[in-house]
């Protein structure tokens, strides 16, 4: 792929303009950011899944900041051109504003990421207006939102009746005039995805939400069949590595407990007369 420039808000908003869908996808680690710069992936979002995918929580609520920037620093060296988000985890926004401020700088000046990503709805709005005053570009999460998964009662779609459908177009509504610069918008039934972009004057991103949007979002180690301890209805898997990986290393195993690897092949060589000149000197 030829070289490309950076994505910013403004090549976003153009491919919005040009009814260009927008791809997005999760990534934690350098190796993986590098295929996906290299795929050419738009905006990529190191997410507070990473509890659950590299680290092995249940949920998302043990994910620390320093967690998040540490792996948000590795995907940003990988991945230069890309609209890269920092995930903010649980309590380092919700406590208070200055507190969102403090946290959210952090992630902007230690990472590079080029906007952070909060959940909830208008409850945020005062919360992403302080962001906004303070040069922080902010997406907004609203429909299933993982930090508030006990209060929802579970991994759940949402806005399935009317009143939580409206509230839903409500949020997104009080959350772009504070300011966002993009709209997630998870786990809720398409006619509902519709209303809000429709609305919307910014990027709205779909993640199981259907296709009235303006791009897609999925959690990487879904769509590759690595993770699958919990799959989403909305999941497409597009790789099943957990095979491949079992495949590969069952091999390695077998190979090492036979001897068949490694064979001179594998190995660096040593020239003839070096090995007897050894030989000789072990011997005194
Ligand atoms: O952490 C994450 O990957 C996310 C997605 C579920 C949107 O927030």
């Amino acid at each position: 792929m030829a070289e490309r420039k950076k994505i910013t808000i403004h090549t976003l908003r153009e491919m919005m303009e040009k009814g260009e869908q927008i791809t997005m996808l999760t990534c934690y680690d350098y190796p993986m950011a590098l295929i996906q710069e290299r795929v050419g992936i738009e905006i990529i979002l190191v997410g507070d899944s990473l509890g659950m995918t590299v680290y092995g929580y249940d949920g998302t609520l043990p994910v620390t900041i320093d967690m998040s920037i540490r792996h948000t620093q590795a995907v940003r060296k990988a991945a230069p051109t890309a609209f890269l988000v920092g995930d903010m985890p649980y309590m380092t926004y919700q406590v208070s504003p200055e507190k969102a401020i403090e946290n959210a700088g952090r992630m902007m000046a230690e990472t590079g990421c080029d906007c952070v990503k909060l959940e909830g709805g208008e409850e945020m709005a005062d919360t992403v207006r302080a962001l906004v005053r303070a040069t922080i570009p902010v997406m907004g999460h609203i429909g299933i939102t993982p930090q508030s998964m006990a209060q929802m009662g579970g991994f759940k779609a949402q806005g399935r009746s009317a009143e939580a459908a409206i509230k839903l177009i409500n949020d997104a509504k009080a959350l772009e005039e504070a300011g966002i610069s993009l709209l997630l918008v998870e786990g809720v039934p398409p006619a509902v995805l519709a209303e809000i972009t429709e609305r919307a004057k910014i990027p709205v991103i779909s993640l199981g939400a259907g296709e009235k949007a303006h791009g897609q979002l999925l959690i990487v180690h879904d769509i590759l069949g690595f993770f699958d301890a919990f799959v989403p209805k909305f999941v497409k898997k597009y790789a099943n590595l957990n095979a491949t990986i079992h495949e590969a290393l069952a091999a390695y195993k077998d190979e090492v407990k036979t001897g068949a690897y490694p064979d001179e092949k594998y190995v660096y060589g040593m020239p003839q007369e070096e090995l007897e000149k050894m030989k000789e000197m072990l011997k005194k």
